[in-house]
């Protein structure tokens, strides 16, 4: 049977539906508008109509010619126009955008920088675990319960023997524990505290460093820290080892640089003081060596801890703590 001119309009506007292109909607119109077109043969075959309906049917195809031409028009205006704005946004001349890239953290850039410099001098790099047990963090590093020395390092408790470790100190037993000497390793990490002020923060980050061997002595832990200190700071930088106290080192000292900021002048970062306190060290205690089950009359060692936060901020000039933990993109963007 014949297609109506209604079956002829409706297939013709489904086609154009899918057009996405000029040159689709051309080739639209010529398959019903052209000259071997659908609705153009209707037309011609109004003329073979019964006469009642002619009249009637020559006026509707006359109508759904002029409504598909309209439309046909309307389309390709459309088309155009969008091709237009495309062509006119893709201006292949122009400097390609940049896509945003991220950076590391600059503590993160810091203590890769600390453990370039003592991995160039011959230290493996050992983790520990963040969540410690009570003697790893304490008792194995000659802290007994109730000394006081616990009380510089309160800290969080999962449990009456568990906390999460106050220093990454914990390594050098863990460490020793599985390997025999020599060791010379530097342990990076996190370590928390009960602490929050402008200088502290709950959670921040230190690298332990720890060697052992036959004969080693208080002039190798000076020699190795005053190397790390030249290549991380300046070469021109003194350093003056103050005695101090840590339970684990016997003795234990610890080392403050000449102030960056006003090269010992006496500012106020360094509180007019002329020095900066950058670490603490010392000798292996020998209570740590026999909790290991070293030798204590054949080998010797040294280790030592510093916060990578501080290291950071003298470096950068840095005055709170806190801004390396708040995601401000500007502050973390500068470095
Ligand atoms: N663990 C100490 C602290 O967090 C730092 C420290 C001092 C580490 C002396 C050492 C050391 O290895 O020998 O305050």
């Amino acid at each position: 049977m014949e297609k109506t001119i209604e079956q002829i309009k409706e297939e013709a506007i489904k086609e154009l539906e899918y057009a996405s292109d000029p040159e689709s909607i051309k080739a639209i119109s010529v398959r019903y508008l052209g000259r071997k077109g659908a609705v153009t043969r209707y037309l011609r075959n109004v003329s073979n109509l019964p006469k009642e309906i002619r009249p009637k049917a020559g006026k509707k195809a006359n109508e759904t010619k002029k409504t598909l031409e309209t439309l046909f028009k309307k389309t390709l205006k459309q088309l155009e126009a969008a091709a237009d704005e495309a062509d006119r946004r893709l201006d292949v001349s122009l400097p390609g955008r940049l896509v945003p890239q991220g950076s590391l953290h600059p503590i993160t850039q810091i203590t890769h920088q600390i453990s370039n410099i003592f991995i160039r001098l011959g230290f493996d790099v050992a983790e520990g675990p963040e969540v410690e047990t009570d003697y790893y963090n304490f008792e194995a590093l000659n802290i007994p319960k109730n000394h006081p020395a616990r009380d510089m390092q309160d800290t969080f408790y999962i449990s009456k023997n568990i906390v999460l470790r106050t220093h990454t100190s914990p390594t050098q037993p863990r460490i020793m524990e599985k390997q025999k000497p020599p060791v010379r390793i530097i342990s990076p990490g996190k370590v928390y505290r009960c602490d929050s002020d402008l200088t502290h923060t709950p959670m921040f980050h230190q690298v332990e460093g720890l060697l052992v061997d036959e004969n080693v002595s208080f002039g190798d832990l000076k020699g190795i820290l005053t190397t790390f200190v030249h290549q991380m700071f300046d070469p021109e930088t003194s350093l003056r080892f103050r005695p101090s106290f840590f339970p684990f080192t016997e003795p234990s000292a610890e080392v403050d640089i000449r102030c960056v900021i006003c090269k010992g002048d006496g500012c106020r970062v360094c509180s007019k003081t002329g020095w900066l306190e950058v670490l603490g060290s010392g000798m292996v205690h020998p209570a740590v060596f026999e909790n290991v089950g070293y030798d204590t009359t054949r080998y010797s060692g040294f280790a030592f801890g510093m916060g990578v936060e501080r290291i950071a901020m003298l470096k950068y000039g840095i005055d709170d703590i806190r801004k390396y933990f708040q995601n401000d993109l500007r502050f973390l963007r500068q470095f």
